[in-house]
């Protein structure tokens, strides 16, 4: 079966990895991902922090928001611990760790960088890391997205060549307005959404989120769709593998 649909790693490899740090990327990296999407927020001093929550209660041993920490107080945080005693000692990355990490690895595959601002809105985050990707060369393919329009739209203002993807759960009106108006390229929907609107499956640009089950992922590959994002990477690219060679 022809199957062009690439695997981006949710997080890293959140199944297998404590999610959002540089352990998850490089197993997702070594497991022969083709994407990684992760998410970025503002610390208290403006540092890009990488992390999926608004607080940093639930994937480390601390409590509290991420915006009223400044980056050494969130470096002092066991980001691993609370996955497994095996990854003790592993601290919250920022969005420059993992550029880095990327660029060490000479990674070509899509970095999906999702803005967190649908909860809390950091203003200014966008222009923020506009410019710092502006800043650097790298060698993989940079999407944004959000699940807020107003980021978008700002990006779009700031950069209208940026790759924008909007993120969805059940507003696809809102999505497809966005995308008549040319605010956004791609549509990054929930995986249940699309399973419950299958004439929306054969989209163009279609990234759904989280693809995680067998069945999922056959539903997807099947459907040739741009990619899936995936909490479990290897396993994705077995299953395509072996879907390829039916
Ligand atoms: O980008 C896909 C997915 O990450 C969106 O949801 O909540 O896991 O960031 P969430
Ligand atoms: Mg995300």
């Amino acid at each position: 079966m022809k199957i062009d649909t690439k695997i981006i790693a949710h997080r890293g490899s959140k199944g297998t990895r404590p999610e959002n740090t540089l352990i998850s990327f490089q197993a997702a990296i070594d497991d022969g991902c083709d994407g990684i999407e992760t998410d970025v927020h503002f610390s208290k001093d403006r540092q890009f922090i990488i992390m999926h929550d608004e607080t940093v209660d639930r994937t480390t041993n601390g409590s509290g928001l991420i915006y009223e920490k400044n980056l050494a107080e969130l470096k002092h945080l066991d980001a691993g611990i609370r996955f497994s005693e095996e990854f003790k000692g592993t601290t919250i990355p920022t969005l420059q760790e993992v550029v880095n990490l990327l660029i060490q690895n000479n990674f070509h595959g899509i970095f999906n960088l999702e803005l967190k601002t649908n909860k809390v809105q950091y203003p200014g985050i966008e222009q923020a890391v506009y410019e710092y990707f502006a800043s650097i060369q790298y060698p993989f393919q940079l999407i944004y997205s959000s699940f807020n329009a107003h980021s978008l739209e700002i990006l779009n203002n700031i950069d209208p060549q940026a790759y924008r993807a909007k993120l969805f759960k059940t507003a696809a009106k809102q999505a497809k307005t966005l995308k008549k108006s040319k605010l956004i390229e791609d549509f990054h929907p929930d995986i249940r959404w699309v399973k419950r609107h299958p004439f929306f499956a054969s989209v163009k640009h279609l990234r759904p989120w989280t693809v995680n089950s067998t069945e999922d992922m056959q539903y997807c590959f099947k459907r040739n769709m741009a990619a899936i994002i995936t909490d479990y990477p290897a396993r994705a690219v077995q299953l395509r593998e072996e879907m390829r060679g039916d």
